[in-house]
C-alpha cells in the first residue's frame, strides 16, 4: 500500500506516493529526483544523507518519508536559497563557498551531509570554538579529507555569515521530529 506524501522541499510544494516503510532519502532521490543527498551507509552512521527537517538537520536515512508529511525540507540543491542573495558568493552559499575557498572537499561524496550539518550546527553556534565545529560535525564521516579543512571551512564560513549577519538556515526552523530522528550530527 502507497500513501501520498506532500512537503515543502527547497521552498517549493512538492509530493508523491511513497510505501510506508519509504526512507526519506530514497523518496528524495528515486521519487523527486534529487540525488544530491547521498547514501553512503546502511547504519545511520556515516551522515552522507544529511538534509533540513524544518530547519534542523536529520539523518534522512533514518526518517520515513511519511514523518516528512506536511513538514518542510532543504536539500544541497536548495542550501544557497536559505540566504538572501546579497549574502551569497558567487551564487553560493556561504558554507559552499567556504568549503571551495579552503579546499574542504575531495571526491565530495560527503559534502552535502557536510554541508547540511554544518548549517544546522552555525545556526545555534554562530561563533563556534573548532573543538564545537569537530563536535558539531562528529556524524559525519569523510573518508578523504582529514576533516582539517572541513574545520577550517566551516570556520570561514562562521565569519561570512556574521559579517552578513544572516541565519545559515535562513527563516526555517521550528518543529521537528525529536532526537530519534535528528540523530543529525550525532
Ligand atoms: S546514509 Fe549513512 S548515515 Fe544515512
Ligand atoms: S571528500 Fe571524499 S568522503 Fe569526504
Amino acid at each position: 500500500m502507497e500513501v501520498t506524501v506532500r512537503l515543502t522541499v527547497n521552498g517549493q510544494p512538492a509530493q508523491g506516493s511513497a510505501e510506508p516503510r519509504t526512507l526519506l532519502v530514497h523518496f528524495l532521490r528515486d521519487t523527486l529526483g534529487l540525488t544530491g543527498t547521498h547514501v553512503g551507509c546502511d547504519t545511520s552512521q556515516c551522515g552522507a544523507c544529511t538534509v533540513l527537517l524544518d530547519g534542523h538537520a536529520v539523518k534522512s536515512c533514518t526518517t520515513l518519508a511519511v514523518q516528512a508529511d506536511g513538514h518542510e525540507v532543504t536539500t544541497v540543491e536548495g542550501l544557497a536559497d536559505l540566504v538572501p542573495p546579497e549574502a551569497r558568493i558567487e551564487g553560493l552559499h556561504p558554507l559552499q563557498a567556504a568549503f571551495w575557498e579552503r579546499h574542504g572537499l575531495q571526491c565530495g561524496f560527503c559534502t552535502p551531509g557536510m554541508l547540511m550539518t554544518a548549517a544546522d550546527l552555525l545556526a545555534s553556534k554562530p561563533d563556534p570554538s573548532e573543538a564545537e565545529i569537530r563536535e558539531g560535525l562528529e556524524g559525519n564521516i569523510c573518508r578523504c579529507t582529514g576533516y582539517q579543512n572541513i574545520v577550517a571551512a566551516v570556520r570561514l564560513a562562521a565569519e561570512h555569515l556574521r559579517s552578513a549577519g544572516v541565519s545559515p538556515v535562513g527563516a526555517s526552523g521550528g518543529t521537528t521530529l525529536g532526537d530519534a530522528a535528528r540523530g543529525g550530527a550525532r
